[in-house]
């Protein structure tokens, strides 16, 4: 059994020997909850949301880049940042806080006018007048192949629909298929939503949108719609108004649909003025409609699932099926899941997470935004930005461990076109400092860089050194030196420069150590000094810096020595306080069983290394980071976010606490993903995707302990512990190509207790670093070569 079982697991490592899994269901979404109920199609750039309806369809339809606001509503917009140097209040902001412990940083804040949203782009709509006898209906997501289908039968009409979006074409493809004769159709492009309301014009067989989210200056979008019937001599003209008609009696009509914007972030400089413009997207759009109507469904169809397939094929989970859940639509699953759990969902949302990033990230897109690119709203919660204080960091917290790391191409160009340049202007504004870049937690698509006057979350000026740490892991993981040294290094040099300018020794203990000044932990307590988990970050942006020198290519020796300097005396973030937690601040003053939702001062436990790294892995420290896991509660206190769940579950996967692990992750699949799989922010909506991606990491941290720095000097051992906190429910599981820093590939099987007992190695693709040595729960060393 356990022989076969490994026979198969190992016989095909290259391809996925997982049924295919598909979120499915018996009945249509629902048109007023399309965001809990449809099934989310995407192609990095496009979005599309079938909602299943038999004969009035709705497709909600996205494209990335359509936000409204900044230089598309203020010729004079400037990220936010002021008009004159607010550095001069800096000194006495310091001293304040120095003397009294904390203080604030009100002289700094800004407004933050034309910040704009993300915002719906139209509905497809597909009108087959009225059917009646429908019985038969089912719709289904296959994972795998990212094919959307539903089917049902009417009178003598047996009638299929499949859906895709298509990275290699570049467009989205619907289409209807019959066993008999179609009913006429109708299909129209609508925005009911937006202001002003775009043009909808017809011409031959296409549906032409064009609209303007500002009048005059506003981004001008396009999106088009060509209606082909193959094999049939298309009449000239297949308009009725600004709708497309079919009439009754085809077997097989099917559409692309392809959009734009006129939103060019390569003009988010000074050279470009900032204007962020580009030139009018109906050209470009009518060209890769017009294109893509010319080939056939099937060898459309073919070019993405082959592109689809080979990307998500790289990484598979397979956990056994105890409850026989196979059987059931995944709606229902989904709607009646509750603790202690159920492996095949727990399998099923991993591999959604990955589809997920798959269809909100490829190259030439903008990296997932807080809904990846799905919505239905013309003013979705927090305008549907960019909150880097976990967010968009959980985004990506799994990719390149599985697998996806090639696509994350548009979160490096959002971060060098949008964020650097008016993030430099930011730094010497409001931090006095000729180098490097900084940007405050909330940002838009447009360059805000500058504080925001709401609240204490929107200060946060941490978010640099966080995204540094996954240029770092980017390069770990690949060990593409050219990537880091045109792309990587420059980001993160960037963060390293900036904090340079910005430590200060520490005037209130004064113990000899640098410390930021001011800071705030994100969204929770006061402005203060010595802020945990800015001293973390820092410490690993300083680290990777001095461990990444050679592959940097840089020759700034005058930088390399700064950082050396201030590294051995900068305070590294963990102190153990006065109940036996990690503190949160320099000052101890954490109060006990504060369940705030964030758990900024474990960054350095999970996904940072740095609590687990500065004094080694020792057993105070794992006691600190347990009793501040428990005083955090299960993350259902504090607005029951499920980013705050699955957060907890990767910190508790990497303690080998798999209970508590375990409880964490189906608590958030009980409380925040609704039937359709994605996540709810508080359990009902608005959707936050950061837990569908954050879901992954979790389960990952506890199947691999594969720590930064675990070799941090060339010749040393790196250690990977594998399957720190697998559960008896996943036993007999096993997963395929999961990726090692350094570079390499593990697969591994495990026992009905979730003890790992056999594994493969492939190090080909291994750097010239350090040896690899593998051990599994209980401490068991295992040969896995
Ligand atoms: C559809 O969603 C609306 C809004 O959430 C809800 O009131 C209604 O009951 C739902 N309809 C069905 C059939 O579930
Ligand atoms: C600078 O900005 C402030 C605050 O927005 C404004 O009141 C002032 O008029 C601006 N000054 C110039 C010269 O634009
Ligand atoms: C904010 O800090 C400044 C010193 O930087 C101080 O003068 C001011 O009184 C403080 N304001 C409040 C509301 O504490
Ligand atoms: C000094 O800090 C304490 C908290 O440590 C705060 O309650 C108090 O308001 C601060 N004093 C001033 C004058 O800001
Ligand atoms: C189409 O398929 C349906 C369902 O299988 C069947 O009932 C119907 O007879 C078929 N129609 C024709 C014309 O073959
Ligand atoms: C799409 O259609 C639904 C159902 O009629 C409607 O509620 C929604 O506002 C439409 N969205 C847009 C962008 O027009
Ligand atoms: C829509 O049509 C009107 C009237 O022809 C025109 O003035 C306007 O510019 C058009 N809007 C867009 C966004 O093309
Ligand atoms: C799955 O089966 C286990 C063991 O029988 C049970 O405890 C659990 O409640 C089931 N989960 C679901 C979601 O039905
Ligand atoms: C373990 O970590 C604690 C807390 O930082 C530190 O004080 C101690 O020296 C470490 N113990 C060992 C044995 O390294
Ligand atoms: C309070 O926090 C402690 C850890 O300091 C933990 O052991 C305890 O379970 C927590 N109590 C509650 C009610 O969460
Ligand atoms: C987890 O288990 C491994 C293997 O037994 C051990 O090396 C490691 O120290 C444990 N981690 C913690 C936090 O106890």
């Amino acid at each position: 059994m356990l022989v076969s079982g490994l026979s198969a697991a190992f016989g095909a490592l290259a391809l996925p020997i997982a049924a295919a899994k598909s979120l499915w269901s018996d009945s249509p979404g629902n048109y007023s909850s399309i965001i809990t109920t449809a099934f989310p199609l995407g192609n990095g750039r496009l979005g599309a949301m079938p909602i299943g309806s038999y004969d009035k369809e709705i497709v909600n339809l996205n494209v990335d880049s359509l936000w409204r606001g900044g230089p598309f509503e203020s010729p004079t917009y400037s990220g936010g940042n002021p008009n004159i140097s607010k550095a001069g209040a800096l000194p006495g902001i310091r001293e304040w806080i120095f003397q009294n412990g904390t203080g604030n940083v009100s002289a700094l804040l800004g407004e933050f006018p034309y910040y704009g949203s993300y915002q719906v782009l139209a509905n497809l709509t597909i009108d087959m007048g009225g059917l009646s006898n429908v019985n038969g209906y089912r719709r289904n997501l296959d994972l795998e192949s990212a094919v959307y289908s539903d089917h049902f039968s009417t009178g003598d009409n047996y009638i299929e629909r499949e859906a895709f979006c298509s990275y290699p074409d570049n467009v989205c493809v619907y289409r209807l298929g019959s066993n008999f004769s179609l009913p006429a159709i109708t299909f129209g492009l609508e925005n009911q939503l937006t202001s002003p309301t775009p043009n909808v014009s017809c011409h031959g067989n296409s549906i032409s949108l064009c609209g303007q989210t500002y009048p005059s200056i506003g981004m001008i979008y396009n999106a088009r719609v060509t209606v082909v019937v193959p094999g049939a001599q298309n009449p000239s003209d297949l308009c009725s108004s600004s709708t497309v008609k079919i009439p009754e009696g085809e077997k097989e009509v099917f559409l692309v649909f392809a959009a734009e914007t006129n939103y060019d972030a390569s003009n988010g400089n000074t050279e470009a003025s900032f204007s962020f413009k580009g030139e009018n997207p109906y050209m470009s759009v009518l060209k890769t409609a017009t294109d893509a109507a010319k080939k056939s469904y099937s060898a459309l169809k073919s070019s993405h699932v082959k592109d689809f397939k080979e990307v998500f094929g790289k990484f598979t989970l397979t956990l056994p099926d105890p409850n026989g859940s196979a059987d059931q639509p995944t709606t229902e699953l989904l709607s009646s899941y509750t603790q202690p759990g159920d492996p095949y969902v727990e399998n099923l949302l991993l591999d959604f997470g990955r589809y997920l990033f798959i269809s909100s990230s490829r190259p030439g897109s903008l990296p997932p935004n807080l809904q990846g690119l799905w919505t239905e709203s013309y003013s979705p919660a927090w305008s549907g930005d960019y909150h880097a204080n976990i967010n968009l960091q959980m985004n990506h917290w799994a990719v390149d461990q599985t697998g996806l790391g090639d696509l994350t191409e548009p979160l490096w160009t959002y971060m060098a076109e949008t964020w650097m340049p008016r993030g430099a202007e930011t730094a010497e504004l409001l931090y006095g400092t000729s180098e490097g870049w900084v940007t405050h937690d909330e940002m838009n698509t447009f360059g805000h860089t500058a504080m925001k006057n709401v609240a204490q979350w929107a200060d946060y000026p941490a978010t640099n050194a966080w995204m540094s740490h996954h240029v770092w892991d980017h390069y770990d993981y690949s060990q593409d030196v050219s990537w880091y040294r045109q792309t990587g290094y420059p980001i993160l040099k960037g963060a390293a420069q900036f904090w340079l300018s910005q430590l200060v020794q520490d005037e209130y203990f004064k113990d000899g150590t640098l410390v930021v000044n001011p800071c705030n932990s994100p969204e929770h307590g006061p402005t203060t000094f010595g802020c945990t988990h800015y001293q973390q970050l820092i410490w690993e942006v300083f680290d990777h810096v001095l461990r990444g020198w050679e592959a940097s290519g840089d020759d700034d020796t005058s930088f390399k020595d700064a950082i050396s300097a201030k590294f051995s005396t900068l305070d590294p973030g963990i102190h153990i306080g006065w109940w036996g937690q990690i503190q949160e601040w320099k000052l101890d003053i954490d109060v006990k069983n504060d369940t705030h939702r964030h758990l900024s001062n474990l960054y350095g436990w999970y996904p940072g290394y740095a609590i687990s790294s500065v004094h080694g892995f020792n057993k105070t420290i794992t006691d600190a980071v347990e009793t501040t896991l428990y005083s955090r509660g299960t993350g259902v206190e504090d607005s029951n976010t499920g980013w705050g769940k699955v957060w907890r579950s990767a910190c508790w996967g990497l303690l080998n606490n798999t209970d508590e692990a375990y409880s964490e992750l189906s608590l958030a699949i009980q409380n925040n993903f609704a039937d359709n799989g994605l996540d709810m922010y508080g359990g009902t909506p608005p959707f936050q995707i950061d837990a569908n991606f954050g879901l992954v990491g979790a389960m990952i941290s506890m199947l691999v302990r594969d720590l930064d720095r675990a070799s941090a000097d060339a010749g040393k051992v790196q250690s990977v512990l594998l399957g720190p906190a697998i559960p008896a429910a996943w036993g007999g599981g096993s997963v395929e190509g999961l990726r090692l820093r350094g570079g390499g590939v593990v697969s591994f099987h495990w026992d009905d207790d979730g003890v790992v007992d056999s594994c493969r190695v492939d190090t080909s693709e291994r750097g010239s670093g350090s040896q690899l040595e593998f051990f599994v729960s209980g401490g068991k060393a295992i040969d896995c070569s």
